[in-house]
């Protein structure tokens, strides 16, 4: 499947919307985890039954059921770029620098969950040659996906932000209310580079929120602070 935007059109507004283009390896991921992810003692069959189960769970819990985890997320970046290798070759080539472990956040609904503050990821020393994917391992028809701002807008409050030496400002903070995530089918993406803002806010489901993040580069592109610890060489296979 082909995105329906240039890079230029990408790299101007800082995000897009891409489609999986190996469907058969991104449901092996999803199988993969839905496998692999311990809840409680019941039977779980699809994705929504583990987000069902997600949902009524507190952290101290979500975070136990994590730790058997590691199994899933071994190979998790290479299936993440596997899952999109047309688009990652036309922005960094076939020789890349990706996340050595790629992530996996778990959201759940409810107001007293915890929510990711509006921020940018160049905040944890990734270079800003970086591109980060972020892809929902369902279906989002309600508030629990992620919103993004253009890059002008995030550049604009990060430049003012400077100038008054601040970092997340009441204005920042601010900024989550304001913004709708938008709805995404299974299979669909939200590919941004690290100097977009991005959060998202507190949402009402009985079905929790599972995405993958994975964060890669070219490898003949400058690092900043991440070395080998974090990054791994990946050639895109022909
Ligand atoms: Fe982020």
């Amino acid at each position: 499947m082909k995105h329906r935007f240039t890079i230029s059109q990408l790299n101007k507004n800082g995000y897009a919307v891409c489609k999986v283009e190996n469907f058969k390896i991104f449901k092996a991921l999803q199988n993969s985890f839905i496998k692999n992810i311990r809840v409680s003692n019941s039977k779980k069959k699809t994705i929504e039954d583990v987000r069902k189960y997600f949902a009524k769970m507190n952290k101290a819990e979500i975070n136990k059921s994590m730790i058997n985890f590691i199994t899933f997320n071994k190979n998790l970046s290479e299936l993440m770029i596997k899952s999109f290798p047309n688009l990652i070759k036309e922005l960094c080539g076939k020789e890349l620098f990706v996340q050595r472990r790629a992530h996996t956040t778990i959201n759940v609904p409810g107001k007293n969950q915890a929510k990711q503050v509006a921020h940018y990821e160049m905040i944890s020393g990734i270079s800003p040659f970086t591109y980060v994917i972020w892809a929902p391992l369902h279906e989002i028809n309600d508030e629990g996906g992620a919103y993004h701002f253009d890059l002008k807008t995030s550049l604009k409050i990060m430049k003012e932000e400077e100038k008054k030496g601040l970092v997340n400002s009441p204005r920042v903070l601010n900024l989550m209310g304001k913004k709708k995530p938008p709805k995404l089918k299974f299979g669909e993406a939200i590919i941004f580079n690290p100097f977009v803002l991005h959060g998202n806010i507190p949402f009402n489901s009985n079905l929790a929120r599972i995405a993958c993040n994975v964060r890669f580069q070219s490898f003949s592109k400058p690092l900043l602070q991440k070395n080998t610890d974090y990054l791994k060489y990946y050639r895109l296979p022909s």
